[in-house]
């Protein structure tokens, strides 16, 4: 058998651990050799917790001594760009969590260093990766919906801002509920419908709950520090005369506790997406075509398996640079069309 490939952790904390390491760590093509956090404590403390020989504060220092084939890269939003840059500059493949970047210019300048570098870089967008998605995806391709013209995405918390991290901080975040979990509906959504072309986006964004209240189901958090906004509301207008719109908030007074789906309706049929179920109207009657009892909630390690089976050279699909770099093209017009109050071209 040939060496295993040898991996490094930037950013040491709560997804690193959860995902990232614990998936490496289930695969024997892999060894987990180094953590690396600007808080030395926490990277020495999640490599005790989980056996990996090196703990560094500096990423350099962890390249001259560890020589990674693979990284990925679990620090705040604002260090993706450069930790991405870094690790592909030191020959690595990167899996990279989402959201790509802070802006479109970045994502599209990792997509191309990886290019050049001829390493993979792969994104954290996990939802794709359920069976749900999968199973829609395929139907979707086989005609069974027929034209999709109407697509609605949520990603909505009654009061769910994260109490931990950086996540109200819209400096080091890049903005609130649309970057953390908005992104994740868009990206499900744009990858089932096959990535149509956007002719143009309008939204709408407030800052009502999470600068007034201080707790909710993640915990507390400062309301005098919260510079994201809490809820936003948009519209995608696609080339192909479709529209997707999308809810998304870490603050709303609606009566669910959280909603993560996608409705999609097409000509033939319409689906949601958690659990997949596709259904049609037959004379005033809803009638199921196909319907999964529960949702398959496993996505993170599949996200991580096809990143890996990838590196290692099976025909899997990742979320790559340039789907990345269309996610975050996407965002930045919502949030350029929510500041202006009105409508941007692509
Ligand atoms: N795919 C998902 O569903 C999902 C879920 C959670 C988090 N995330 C993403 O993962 C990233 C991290 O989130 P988290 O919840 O693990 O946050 P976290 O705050 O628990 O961990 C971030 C870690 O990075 C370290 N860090 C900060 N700046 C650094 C730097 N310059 N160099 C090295 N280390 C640095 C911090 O000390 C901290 O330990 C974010 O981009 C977030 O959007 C994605």
């Amino acid at each position: 058998m040939s060496r295993k490939l040898r991996v490094a952790i930037i950013g040491g904390g709560q997804v690193a651990e959860t995902v990232h390491a614990s998936y490496y760590l289930t695969r024997n093509e892999l060894d987990v050799v180094a953590v690396v956090d600007s808080h030395t404590e926490r990277a020495q403390s999640l490599a005790n917790r989980l056996g990996i020989p090196h703990a560094f504060s500096d990423a350099a220092e962890m390249y001259r001594q560890c020589q990674p084939d693979i990284v990925s890269v679990c620090t705040p939003n604002r260090f993706h760009h450069e930790h991405v840059l870094q690790a592909l500059e030191n020959g690595c493949h990167v899996m990279c969590e989402k959201p790509p970047a802070m802006t479109p210019e970045q994502a599209a300048e990792m997509r191309d260093a990886a290019r050049l570098a001829g390493k993979v870089l792969a994104y954290d967008f996990h939802h794709r990766f359920a069976c749900d998605t999968q199973f829609l995806r395929d139907q979707v391709v086989a005609g069974v919906l027929g034209e999709i013209y109407v697509t609605n995405a949520k990603a909505l918390r009654r009061c769910g801002v994260p109490g931990w991290g950086v996540f109200t901080n819209k400096e080091l975040q890049g903005g609130g509920p649309l970057i953390d979990i908005g992104i994740h509906m868009l990206d499900a959504a744009m990858y089932v419908l096959g990535f149509p072309a956007v002719k143009r986006v309008s939204a709408h964004a407030f800052q009502k709950l999470g600068n007034r209240k201080n707790s909710g189901q993640f915990g507390e958090w400062d309301p005098k520090t919260f510079t994201v906004e809490d809820a936003l509301f948009a519209t995608v207008e696609f080339h192909n005369g479709g529209i997707l719109r999308l809810e998304t908030s870490f603050a709303l007074n609606i009566p669910q506790q959280s909603v993560m789906n996608v409705e999609f309706c097409g000509i033939e049929a319409g689906a949601t997406l958690f659990p997949a179920h596709i259904y049609k109207d037959e004379a005033g009657q809803l009638v199921t075509l196909s319907q999964k009892e529960t949702a398959d909630n496993n996505r993170h390690f599949k996200s991580m398996q096809a990143f890996v089976d990838h590196v290692l050279g099976a025909p899997v699909s990742i979320a790559d640079g340039e789907q990345g770099y269309l996610i975050q093209q996407l965002v930045a017009a919502i949030y350029l069309a929510a500041e202006r109050g009105e409508s941007v071209e692509l």
